[in-house]
This record gives structure tokens, sequence and C-alpha cells, in this order.
């Protein structure tokens, strides 16, 4: 184990899901799991692939209703590569006995290898080595080298090489009550001698996705000739040849495949692309070099060291590596965002979140050209919000807390808890608050890069009609002289009603309620910020008089936020109605209670009777803000905020949270930073553990956990270095850990690039050489200007 690979001795079934999920591949156009390259999907593999924005819709029958569901779709399997032994059935991991067997994914250059040997039941020994990548510099290309040597033995070796568009949706056992089978076939041929294509058509979307594949033999490096036998059927097709193998002599066979689909940008039509490039493709090697030199300059934009131990140090490279193959700089300008669950596997089929207000703060600072790309995802949507909104009885855009193609709701009418079989209504849909999370993207990207041009033509109309649903939702209560937001929840999911109530959702939520006051004077901002002409346009076109902009001021200065005699915010009104509960009793009953939510029903209770949290509520406050805008925020509401605020929050919603969402423990370790070192220390190695060690306990075969990938390396990024951009000024401020000695990383602020070294006695800031201006920097209360070629350092 170095810090750049990920490996695995010897074959175990039971680990295969999560190692699958772990070593998935992709280049932010697609990607495809690190399943065995000859195993189908089943109990112990499940070779998926996952195209970005590939969704199709499915209706199916459950006991008394009929439930649609969109899912991203699991595209034909380009990987099958089976062999055998002459007089022996197909190899497999598990009816084989195994001599040998290696898993090593390499995150530097983004290549899985594979090394198994085996006996077969006459004792011939044989060697496969299998290297494979999903190219980074060609989104659509994938290839798999195998080389074969007979040990001990010579004879026939026979190959089945084969795109297989026979695959469901079948990776979340959950799910598979529902119908699942979203492909129909719609051709399948060879394409040339060395080549074989497929093509299948999405049932309700109507994608066509198109696969080829060119199957090569070298022998000693040179190519030869086989005759192939063609296999086809109904969204299946493979070549079939054997080889004769010589002790010790080896030989290697290349399958490139090239992956299209009908929505792809300058393509004729998918079958006869994928056909023409892997007929123009070069050979592996040279593939696999361009592939290695595209992550090459990739990691020299996500550079980050830290004097800590291997392990962090792999893991936090491996998070980088997942997130850089969800949503890359393929993925730009394509119309998608990022699913929660990576494009790794079907968890949460493959939806889009609040997620991204985890995501886009580290991007901002890498690659701003990603958030732009997946911040105008939501642009494109913002009709279906102004709808949602409308038909909803307010105004703006009310966005959907699931989005997938068009950005409807998705959220489930129900959804099943795999603990006591029942179905359950899901009323997460009224987390109305992932409106602030696309404002607070919008609002940091502009903070980092400076991009006017966004703003003012993209940006601005987001933050106005999200601000506009704000206003709209708020209730006044005049004997309070109050505004009210009723009926919503917050990010914590255990509460989504009052206990013994029959309507869902909870009235002022108290990170939604400060939060929408913070959205509403970012649009008053806004409409200063941008070009005068752009402004008036806007306003004329959204129609916004000056007495809805007098509303937006009385709101966010009026919005109820309650708050207890013992300075606790409390998560909702009514909150501290709510019983405690005993962690104790159910820690020890139940061991792991992370899903408190699945265990209480399954009793026949719920957490809505409970001070019990899956996730930070009111904590994201002190996540998002930093202490300076929540002051200025409390403020303008006109109640009190002393320093003492956050730690005493901090130190009640922890001892009352069960973190059954991996972004629990990201949000906790952040706001501890300054407060509780040493805790916020453990939670973030804790958070460092979501998916390697799959610590919710089978989650991450399900896919990946992007918001606590991308968050976890925030916590580095921006945390521990009190890095925040705010008012055209980089301001930094670390203060690291103990047991963290040194960090060292370089972020792309307003066309610089700057060089950020901390230990626990000095910054070091400087600006590589260029021909940008001077930016404005702010050290603690130091303000001071960097040009490009400059340096500052500080004693902390
Ligand atoms: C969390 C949400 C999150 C979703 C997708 C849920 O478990 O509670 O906050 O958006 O997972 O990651």
């Amino acid at each position: 184990m170095s810090d750049w690979s990920l490996e695995y001795q010897g074959f175990d079934p039971k680990q295969e899901p999560l190692r699958e999920a772990l070593c998935t591949l992709g280049n932010g156009y697609f990607a495809t799991r690190g399943a065995a390259a000859e195993s189908r999907a089943g109990d112990v593999h499940y070779p998926g692939t996952y195209i970005a924005g590939c969704y199709n819709r499915l209706k199916s029958k459950i006991p008394g209703h009929v439930v649609e569901k969109e899912s991203l779709v699991n595209a034909p399997n380009w990987l099958p590569l089976e062999f055998r032994t002459a007089d022996e059935p197909w190899f497999d991991p598990q009816a084989f006995e195994l001599l040998e067997y290696r898993q090593e994914l390499n995150l530097r250059q983004g290549v899985l290898t594979r090394l198994v040997r085996f006996r077969d039941a006459r004792g011939r020994h044989t060697r496969v080595v299998q290297r494979r990548f999903v190219s980074m510099a060609d989104p659509h290309i994938a290839a798999l080298e195998t080389t074969f040597v007979a040990e001990n033995w010579s004879g026939r070796l026979i190959v089945r090489s084969a795109l297989d568009g026979r695959v469901e949706n079948t990776n979340v056992k959950r799910y598979l009550p529902l119908d699942n089978n979203h492909l129909a076939p719609v051709e399948e041929a060879a394409a040339d001698d060395y080549s074989i294509y497929l093509q299948v058509e999405t049932s309700h979307s109507h994608i066509r996705i198109a696969e080829a594949a060119r199957t090569r033999l070298f022998i000693n490096g040179e190519p030869r000739d086989v005759e192939r036998r063609l296999i086809r059927e109904p969204g299946y097709i493979a070549q079939e040849f054997s080889i004769d193998l010589a002790p010790d002599a080896p030989v290697t066979v290349e399958k490139v495949a090239a992956v299209f689909n009908s929505k792809d940008h300058a393509v004729s039509e998918p079958g006869l692309e994928a056909c023409q490039r892997v007929e123009r493709a070069d050979a592996f090697d040279q593939l696999l070099e361009q592939h290695v030199l595209a992550w090459d300059h990739l990691w020299r934009r996500c550079r980050l060291d830290m004097q800590d131990n291997e392990r962090s140090a792999l893991v936090l490279n491996l998070h980088v590596f997942h997130l850089l193959q969800t949503t890359s700089e393929n993925t730009v300008g394509l119309d998608v965002s990022v699913p929660a669950r990576g494009l790794h596997g079907e968890g949460y089929r493959g939806h889009i979140f609040w997620d991204e207000i985890f995501i886009c703060p580290f991007l901002n600072f890498r690659f701003p050209e990603i958030t732009r790309s997946i911040l105008l995802y939501r642009y494109r949507r913002l009709p279906e919000a102004q709808w949602a909104a409308k038909h909803a009885g307010y105004e703006g855009a009310m966005f959907p807390w699931q989005s997938g193609s068009n950005g409807r709701e998705e959220t489930d009418d129900l959804r099943i808890n795999p603990l006591s079989g029942h179905w359950i209504r899901d009323h997460s849909y009224v987390q109305r608050h992932i409106g602030i999370a696309l404002v607070f993207n919008v609002w940091h990207y502009y903070q980092v890069t400076g991009d006017i041009e966004f703003l003012s033509s993209y940006g601005a109309e987001l933050i106005l009609e999200i601000a506009r649903f704000w206003s709209s939702i708020a209730t006044y209560n005049r004997s309070l002289d109050r505004y009210e937001i009723c009926g919503v929840m917050g990010p914590d999911e255990f509460h989504d009603a009052y206990p013994g109530k029959d309507e869902h959702g909870l009235d002022n939520n108290s990170y939604t309620n400060v939060m929408a006051s913070w959205v509403l004077c970012r649009a008053m901002d806004i409409l200063e910020i941008i070009p005068e002409w752009q402004s008036e346009a806007l306003r004329d076109r959204l129609g916004l008089k000056r007495s809805e902009l007098d509303r937006w001021d009385d709101v966010s200065r009026k919005l109820r936020v309650v708050i207890n005699d013992d300075g606790i915010i409390s998560q909702f009104e009514g909150y501290d109605q709510l019983e405690e509960f005993d962690w104790h009793a159910y820690r020890r009953k139940y061991g792991n209670i992370q899903r408190l939510d699945r265990i209480l029903e399954a009793e026949g209770d719920t957490p809505n009777r409970y001070k019990a949290s899956k996730q930070a509520d009111v904590l994201m406050l002190f996540y998002l803000l930093s202490a300076d805008e929540l002051r200025e925020v409390f403020a303008r509401l006109n109640y009190p905020f002393e320093y003492e605020t956050i730690p005493r929050n901090v130190e009640y919603y922890l001892a009352r949270t069960s973190h059954g969402s991996t972004l629990s423990r990201v949000v906790h370790s952040w706001v501890l930073s300054r407060s509780q070192r040493g805790r916020s220390w453990e939670l973030f190695k804790e958070a460092l553990e979501s998916d390697i060690s799959d610590i919710q306990g089978g989650t991450t075969q399900e896919g990946i956990h992007l918001g606590a990938m991308a968050g976890t390396v925030d916590i580095l990024q921006r945390c521990y270095t009190g890095i925040d951009a705010r008012g055209d000024r980089l301001w930094i401020n670390p203060c690291l850990p103990v047991d963290l000695k040194q960090l060292s990383f370089d972020i792309r602020y307003r066309g610089h690039w700057l060089t950020i070294q901390v230990d626990q006695e000095s910054l070091k800031i400087s600006s590589r050489p260029g021909t940008s201006s001077a930016i404005n920097m702010g050290f603690r209360n130091e303000e001071f200007e960097l040009a490009p070629g400059e340096g500052k350092d500080f004693k902390l």
C-alpha cells in the first residue's frame, strides 16, 4: 500500500461488492465498476457501467400503488472477456483453485490491474494479468488488456470477448421489487474483422446507447489473426476464438471499447461513432500513455500534501480520484451534475441532491469550470423549478430535493425499510433548503472566480428566483411581528413531521430560516453587483418590482428563529418538546445505530418523537457561514449571537446525532475545528473511512458517497487553513489540528495559482509568475496585495 495504490490481496466474495465500487474507473462521461471482466451480475459481482445523464423512467406496481421512478441506467457491459482452458468450464474465481489473486488500483494513473494464477482440474497452471482504464484523454474510450501465460502446459485457451446489453439495474437489493429493465435491444453486428458493435435504447427516454469493441491478439508483441466465431442474440454480441498457448510464452488480448449515446455532442448516429472510434483507436499502450498524461495534469492541479500517515494520504487521493472520475473536464459542457453516489453504483438511482454544497467549494479553487457546468445544469432546469413553485402556490423557483433528467421532483413517494420490509411514505422532498445550496454555490463560485459574465447571465437569475421563492413561502405572523416558514424539513432527515400529526413538515427550521435571510440579502446584493443594464433587463424580464424588493428586505430582517433560553438554537419550533433519546440503551441493543430511523420504524416507533438527528442541521449554519457572516445575519434578524453560541450548539447537537449520513462527520469535524481541534481531527479521520472501510456497513457497494469524499478534502483545503473568499478578498487564517504537522497545496483564485504551505508555526503564500493583476488578500486582520510571482510569510 502506498499513497497512490489501493491494493487487495486474495479473493473474498464478501468483500467483492465493496472493492468493485472502490475500484470503479471513470472519466466524467462514463464509469465502469471494478468488477472482474469475466463476471456477471449476481450476489458477488456487479459489473455496472453508467453514462453521465443517461436516465430512464419506469412504472412498477406494488400492492395498492403504481410507482414511477427515474434511474441512472446501467449501460451495456463492455468488459466481458471470458476464458477457459480446453475441456474446462469458463474461469470463475469462485470455482477454480486460486494460486494467487491480487488487485491494484493505481490512482495516479487511473489503471486497475489484476493478477490471477489458477489451477484447473487437470493441474494446468495459468497466469492472467489484466490492466484496464477508462480514458481520461478520450471520454468515449475504455480498454482492457489481458495477458495469458501457460505456466506448466501447452494447448488451447478459448477466449470470448463480448458486449452485453442484457443488463438490468439490480445493484441495490431494496429496489429489486420494482421493474429494473431499462434497455431494449436495437442492433448487434460485426463492425469489421476485429470489432463487434451493439446498440440499445432506453425504454422511456429513448436514449440510444452504442458500444463497439475491437479485440486483437498479440503474441510476443506481434499481431496475430485468428478465426473468430460470432455469437449473437438480442442485446448481446461476442467473438469467440482459441489461442494455442506454449509454456511461458505470453499471449495478449487487447480489447478497446468505445461508448457513445444519442445525447452526445458532435455525433451523427451513436453506432456509427462507436464503430469509427474503435476502428481509428490507437493500440492499448498509446491510449494508455495519453490517459496517464491526462491524469498527470489533473493531479498537478489537485496537489495536496499533508504530513500524516500513509493511510490518510491514500484515502485523500482516493477521494479526489473518485470525484474527478465522476465530474471532470470531460463533463464540462454536458447537461449533467453530480449524482450523490457518483457513477459508481445505483444507490439513490443516480439522483442529484444538495450534495454539491460539499463538492463545489473544493472544485471552485481547482476546477471552477466544473462548478460552472454543474450550476448550468440547474440553470437549465429553472423553468421546471418555476413551474413547481407555481404549482405549489408559491413564486420564484422551487428546486427538487432529488433531481434527474428534466428537473422534476424525483424523490420517491414510497421507500422500503429493509429492516421491517414496510413501504413507507417518503416526505423528504419538503427539504426546500435545496435552493439555499444552489445560491450558496453560485455565490461562492463568483467569490472565487470573479466570473461576472456567468453571474450576470445565469447566476443572478437563479439567485433572484430562489430568493423570490423564500419570500413567497414566508408567512407573516402579526402577533410576533415575524415571518415564518412552515411545513418544511431541514437537512436532518429523521424529522419529517411533528409526533402524532398526520401532516408532514416542520415549522421554522432554523437552518432554513437563517439561510433564507442570507439568500434574500445575496439577491439584493446581486442587483448591485451585476452591470446596470443587465440588472435592469433582468428585473424587467422577471417583473421584479420595488415593492417586492421591499418585502425581501423586510422578510430578511424578520424571519423567525427559535432560540431557547439556554442559547440553543432550536432545530425547529417545538424541538425542545421532544423526548430525549436513550442513546446508550440503543447502542447496547443494536450496536450500529446510524440508521436509527429504520430501527425505530421497525419497532413501530419513529425518530420524530426524539431529540435525535441523522446529521447536522442547525450546525450546517456554522459549516457554511463564517463567524463574521453569522454575526451579520443574526444582527440583521435582531437575535443575539455571541461567540459561545457556536461551541454551545455544537456540543448540544453532536451529542444528539447518529451520523446516519456520511455528510454528518464532515460537518461536525468542520464546526469543531477551532474549539476542539482534537475532536475535529478524530471526526475527520472517521469521515475518511466512510467509503474505504464502508462504515455504514454495506452502502458503498451501491456507490461512493461523493459529498463526504469532496467534503473531507475540503476540510484540509478550506477549514484547517481558514481560507475564505469574501468580498473580493481571499482570507486565510490557519489553525491546524495538533496532529497535522504540515499541509501544502495549490489553489486557483482570480487568475492566480497560489501555493499555500502551513505548519504549526508558519504560513507561506506564493503566487506563480503570470500576467493577472494583483489580488487582495487578508491574513487575520492584516490586509495586503499579492502580485504574480510574489510571496508572503507569516508567523502563526
Ligand atoms: C442524506 C442527505 C444526502 C443524501 C444523498 C442522505 O442520506 O441525509 O443529506 O443529500 O443522502 O447523499
